[in-house]
């Protein structure tokens, strides 16, 4: 018999007819986690299970809390480093035999899955005879373990694989961790079935022990074959060589140990028995979880992304409020984006342009996101009807009497601006919330041209705003407490990420940004080779490349923005550093007439539709110099770093006042590569710690510029023994 657990996280439930229910309970924990107390519980029942075997008609798992399972204990993998790796090896492997006794009882199993199963929780049900989802609103259903840099360790690989085969595992469930509602989750067999209410999960749990009394899983039942083959046979044998090479264009080089395992762990477990199979899979879980991405990873999207949106920054003490009607002014790009946002979130919108036929054009954008949804099966036709019947065209500033907020997104012209929140301010109810979404306009600048300073605030949308889940909010210098706190409360409602910085040129995100897009530049004026800098880019674990992107945005904003900073800085009697990407940039647009994609010609050359044909030949003619090669690491170091730096500068300068909202800000608005869990937490974890990256960065200083200068916070922070927290 096994040690009794030192507390229950499984409460025992046997009825009449000799139908087991485990309660999965946690009593000191919101949510149900494999935890030591969860391990411990899990081996005493699987021992009453083999001793009371007799008695036992079926098994019912679900769970006491409004989540099924929540999965693995996320803090204890934080704090485990290499001499962890046997004690992790041997839990993650106990967990596992205590479920398959209960799978191999020769009694039916079910889940009756009564919230989100994600990971751990996924994994109970994977190894139960038959699963059913609960359609209950925000249920998700998946092992999104990949998107924290681990595996499910839990059986999860060993068990899909059995499941739907090597090919689907991997694809549907395992390399992208997606996350299905509970139709969805059926449709592509995750689950057997769906309950519309928990009571008729019960029923129908019962009605699947009553007809399988002797029930197996496949994998058990004897001539059973993997789905789709495995790589022993000649037949898959030839496809296989094919997924590596699949895999390594997805990551582009960038360091992802997660995936790699997960197809070493399918592909290896695959051609040994069940029990191996868990080994394996323990074994490639271990290394992740004891690894540096997986901690980096596991403090962003779990720990930093949790206090974001639970309200770290937003203002304490202020009422929640809800928005009912929206003023979106201006529905160019930006404002029909953010109208659809809206009225996907309930909120009632009035779209305004100059024109009747502008406005009009601007809600055709939702229409086509809504056709799309349709088509797809991700919204019904009846849904997407409500939602663009909340959005109101109009050219008529009388038509936005009573919006209780007002989010502009005219042109950026801080003239125009003011004009149009003259007209407004007088018509909408008179504690409006007062929004500008400008991407590089001082909003205390803006706040000048309103009457109620206080209640005007930044809402810094990304592009396109329907898929860019972060929202960059703005204090400027006369915001009051209680707008900032409204304006985080309205990205709530339309299920977007709020972080909070103060306001300064550039605002956080697009100042960090264009210390990537200037290094990048910067090399190709030094004559390394164009294509060099994009791979280093690209390896380095950056989703877009940096000439690429350069050309995106246009190589005349920056030089704008460029203008416009020095020219502050010179009037407040300061000196303008030039950095050494402006020469080249200089050099594109004026001498060779390529302000990037939109011009029809940047750093790359583009059709006649606008795509990318290649890199443009003249970058090797004009800037290129035999011998003027960096080294692969310096290069990848210099785009991270000068991001790094800057963000530590903003802290510094109390433009950031949360690391947690660095964090998140750099991964999930401006493509900060997520494997290093954001951009503060990439000093972090860079090798030796803050000391190391001084030191490194010292390095960088010296053979390239002042720039990489270590900002003096960060140096007080290395002699200290700190890291960046919040
Ligand atoms: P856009 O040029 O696509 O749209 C601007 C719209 O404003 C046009 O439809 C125009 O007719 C309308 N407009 C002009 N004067 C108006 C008035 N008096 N009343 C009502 N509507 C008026 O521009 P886009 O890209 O949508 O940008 C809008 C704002 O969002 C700018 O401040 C920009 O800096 C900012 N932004 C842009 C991002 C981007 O990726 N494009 C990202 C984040 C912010």
């Amino acid at each position: 018999m096994t040690a009794l657990p030192t507390r229950s996280t499984i409460r025992w439930e046997q009825d009449e007819t000799g139908v087991v229910t485990l309660v999965l309970d946690d009593p000191e924990q919101s949510a149900n986690t494999m935890n030591q107390a969860f391990r411990e519980s899990i081996a005493a029942v699987a021992d009453r299970c083999e001793a009371e075997r007799d008695s036992i008609r079926g098994i019912v798992y679900t769970s006491a809390k409004k989540t099924f399972f929540a999965g693995g204990d996320l803090r204890d993998m934080m704090r485990a480093g290499p001499a962890d790796a046997q004690r992790i090896f041997d839990a993650t492997n106990e967990i596992k035999r205590s479920l398959r006794r209960i799978e191999t009882l020769g009694k039916p199993v079910v889940a009756a899955i009564n919230g989100a199963a994600l990971g751990g929780g996924y994994e109970i049900a994977l190894a139960s005879h038959h699963r059913i989802a609960l359609d209950a609103p925000g249920s998700k259903i998946g092992l999104p373990e990949v998107t924290l840099g681990l595996l499910p360790g839990g059986g999860g690989v060993t068990r899909t694989v059995r499941l739907m085969g090597i090919a689907d595992a991997l694809l549907k469930v395992l390399l992208q961790g997606r996350q299905y509602p509970p139709r969805r989750a059926l449709e592509n067999g995750l689950v057997h079935e769906v309950a519309d209410s928990p009571e008729s999960m019960l029923a129908q749990a019962r009605a699947f022990i009553d007809a399988h009394p002797e029930s197996r899983q496949p994998w058990d039942v004897p001539g059973y074959r993997i789905p789709g083959g495995t790589p022993a046979q000649p037949k898959f044998a030839a496809n296989l060589p094919a997924f590596p090479a699949n895999l390594r264009k997805q990551l582009n080089g960038a360091p992802y140990p997660a995936p790699r395992n997960i197809l070493a762990a399918a592909v290896e477990g695959a051609q040994v028995d069940f029990e191996s199979a868990c080994v394996i899979e323990s074994r490639y879980f271990t290394e992740l979880v004891t690894g540096r991405t997986a901690k980096n990873m596991i403090q962003a999207f779990f720990f930093d992304l949790q206090a974001v949106n639970a309200g770290r920054s937003r203002p304490q003490g202020v009422e929640p409020r809800t928005v009912r009607r929206a003023a979106v002014l201006g529905a160019g790009m930006m404002g029909a984006g953010i109208a659809y946002a809206c009225a996907k979130a309930g909120i009632e919108v009035v779209l305004k342009d100059v024109s009747a036929e502008a406005a009009a054009q601007g809600k055709a954008y939702s229409e086509k996101l809504c056709a799309k949804a349709v088509e797809r099966g991700r919204t019904t036709r009846e849904k997407a009807d409500a939602l663009l019947a909340r959005i109101h065209p109009t050219a008529e500033v009388a038509d936005l009497a009573g919006c209780d907020a007002v989010i502009e997104a005219v042109f950026e012209d801080t003239a125009l601006k003011h004009k149009v929140f003259q007209e407004v301010q007088g018509v909408v109810a008179p504690d409006a919330l007062l929004c500008s979404n400008t991407s590089t306009l001082p909003i205390t600048v803006l706040a000048e041209g309103v009457e109620r300073q206080a209640d005007f605030v930044g809402l810094h949308f990304f592009s396109p705003v329907d898929k860019m889940p972060l929202v960059e909010i703005v204090r400027g210098g006369r915001t009051g407490d209680e707008a900032l706190a409204r304006a985080f409360d309205l990205v709530r409602q339309i299920s977007k990420t709020p972080v909070v910085v103060n306001d300064s040129r550039g605002f956080f995100t697009s100042r960090v940004i264009g210390q990537f897009l200037n290094e990048g530049v910067a090399m190709v004026g030094e004559g390394v080779e164009p294509a060099s800098v994009e791979q280093a880019a690209a390896q380095a674990g950056y989703p877009a490349k940096v000439l690429s992107l350069m050309d995106e945005l246009t190589l005349t904003l920056p030089r704008r923005i460029r203008g416009e900073t020095r020219r502050a800085v010179e009037e407040a009697g300061g000196t303008w550093t030039a950095h050494p990407a402006e020469a080249v940039v200089d050099r594109m647009v004026d001498e060779f007439g390529r302000t990037g994609r939109s011009g029809g010609a940047g750093f790359y050359d583009y059709d006649a539709d606008g795509r990318r044909t290649g890199l443009w030949p003249g970058l090797r003619e004009h800037f290129t110099r035999a011998g003027a090669e960096v080294s692969f690491e310096d290069m990848k170091e210099r785009m991270l770093f000068s991001e790094a730096l800057d963000a530590v500068r903003c802290l510094e300068e109390g433009v950031l006042t949360s690391v947690a909202d660095a964090n998140i800000g750099s991964v999930m608005g401006i493509g900060f590569p997520a494997w290093t869990g954001g951009v503060l937490q990439y000093v972090n974890g860079y090798e030796g710690g803050l000391p190391g990256f001084v030191a490194r960065t010292r390095e960088l200083a010296a053979r390239y510029g002042e720039r990489f200068e270590p900002p003096a916070l960060l140096v007080r922070k290395a002699q200290r023994g700190e890291t960046f927290t919040d």
